[in-house]
């Protein structure tokens, strides 16, 4: 049966303090709601539509930006979850199959959670947790496995609200029977808000069946504050990082390594500590990151040594084998095979040929202050030390510079550029310089005195 995604997201997030809506936080590089929508698209929705309200125009930029056949609900006034998925369900006019209700501020719902709540045979199905602290979380009211309601904690009585059963909000129900309950909703409760919650009450009142489907609760945290931002990023890179080392990636001091939403790793590479990964990383196997590597929107084949201390800018792009050392800087820049840069170098928007050298210091000198230019340094190239290359500038296949140069026109292949002042030699004349300058030294200090 096909299935569509209804991810709601029109909330402000009134707790954050933020003039951002709540759902465009990061965790791991990504909005809050973008780890929702990864989440729902492990169930492969036929349709998704993100309900918008707050700040809709960058909620549903973010949205699209992250997969454009997403539909957008705007919800102009918030009247609460059941009113929210009101708002969506005309866009599944004619949808005939399963519908789930996932909030976009609660990240972290796990593929075979919804696989489970759809393999589930109740007309409504829901999703709860144990609480340890229940909170106000909205209450179910259950007997003998059956569900028989949901009671939001300002309606709740003690009773009810001594349950630890608790809603995580996702719910499951074919959209014919989603739309029928919807419709009937009232805001007859202490909020005045339509529930999306009371649809399990009204399916039991009509002869139907609910259930819940449970989880633990570190997959249906949902995020209010910043401290619940901070803790859904300790969460996320828990889990990444037991999930790298079960897919054979060394981790020498795992809690000090950060991943991105995105980052994926090959078998085999090994990690130092205090490694951090942004956004669109690999790495492929038998690499190895050595410790304090910044790295983002690169790529890192197989064999290549990174680091320490080496950082990797969008477009980045090591070939098998490549040697980046310390305080070494790329932006979007190819290096093909063997190629070694080993120390304090920035090399940007430029390609580098198979096996060349570039000496310690060298620099591309992409931006004129207007634009920026390419560098292309050929196969086997021997760049000296401390070499600025002018941008745009070519430097061929097996050509050195000498070091210290300022290469500012193309160098052939096979040739040799030197671009430096040619060496004074002034034989004696060491002492002399010393002489004058502690006289100088002594002149000044009597002045002062
Ligand atoms: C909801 C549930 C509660 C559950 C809790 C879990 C209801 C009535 N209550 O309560 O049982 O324990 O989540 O976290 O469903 N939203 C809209 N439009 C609205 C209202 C909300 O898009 O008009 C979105 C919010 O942006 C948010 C989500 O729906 O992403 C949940 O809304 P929120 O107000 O946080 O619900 P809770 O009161 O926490
Ligand atoms: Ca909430």
């Amino acid at each position: 049966m096909a299935t569509a995604l209804i991810i709601l997201a029109a909330g402000q997030g009134t707790r954050m303090n933020s003039d951002r809506p709540k759902v465009l936080h990061e965790v791991a590089g990504a909005p809050l709601l973008v780890h929702a929508m990864i989440a729902g698209a492990s169930v492969t929705p036929e349709r998704t539509i993100v309900v918008t309200g707050h700040g809709a125009d960058a909620v549903s930029a973010a949205a699209r930006a992250h997969d454009e056949t997403v539909e957008i609900a705007h919800q102009a006034e918030q009247r609460g979850t059941g009113h929210a998925v009101a708002e969506a369900l005309p866009l599944l006019d004619g949808f005939e199959g399963r519908v789930i209700v996932l909030f976009g501020d609660t990240p972290f719902i796990r593929p075979g959670t919804l696989g489970a709540m759809l393999a589930a045979s109740a007309d409504v199905v829901v999703l709860g947790f144990e609480a340890a602290d229940p909170a106000r979380y909205g209450r179910l009211v259950t007997h003998g496995g059956q569900l028989y309601g949901i009671v939001e904690w300002k309606d709740a009585n003690e009773d009810q609200r001594s349950i630890t059963l608790c809603n995580s909000g996702v719910i499951a129900a074919e959209a014919a029977l989603l739309r029928r309950l919807v419709a009937g909703l009232d805001d007859r409760n202490a909020a005045g808000e339509l529930y999306l919650t009371d649809i399990v009450a009204a399916a039991r009142a009509a002869g139907l069946t609910a259930e819940v489907v449970t989880c633990s609760e570190a997959e249906t945290l949902g995020v209010n504050t910043r401290a619940d931002l901070a803790a859904a990023e300790r969460i996320f890179q828990a889990r990444k990082r037991a999930e790298m080392m079960e897919d054979g990636v060394t981790l020498t001091a795992p809690e000090t390594v950060f991943f991105a939403f995105d980052t994926v790793v090959g078998r085999e590479t090994v990690i130092g500590p205090n490694v951090f990964f942004g956004p669109g990383v690999t790495v492929e196997s038998e690499a190895e990151i050595l410790p304090f590597c910044h790295l983002e929107g690169c790529h890192i084949s197989r064999g290549a040594r990174v680091g320490p201390f080496a950082r990797l800018r969008p477009g980045a792009e090591l070939a098998e084998d490549v040697h980046v050392g310390n305080f070494v800087e790329i932006k979007n820049a190819i290096l093909d095979e063997g190629v070694k840069v080993g120390h304090l170098s920035y090399l940007g928007d430029a390609h580098v040929g198979a096996r060349a050298n570039i000496g310690a210091g060298t620099i591309t000198c992409n931006y004129d202050g207007v634009m920026k230019h390419r560098t292309e340094i050929g196969e086997r190239a021997f760049i000296g030390s401390d070499t600025m290359l002018v941008a745009p500038v070519r430097v061929g296949a097996r050509a050195m510079t000498g070091s210290g140069s300022v290469i500012t026109e193309d160098v052939p292949d096979d040739a040799v550029a030197i671009g430096r002042a040619r060496q004074v030699l002034k034989p004696g004349l060491s002492a002399k310089l010393f002489e004058k300058l502690k006289v100088i030294k002594a002149s000044k200090r009597k002045e002062t005195e």
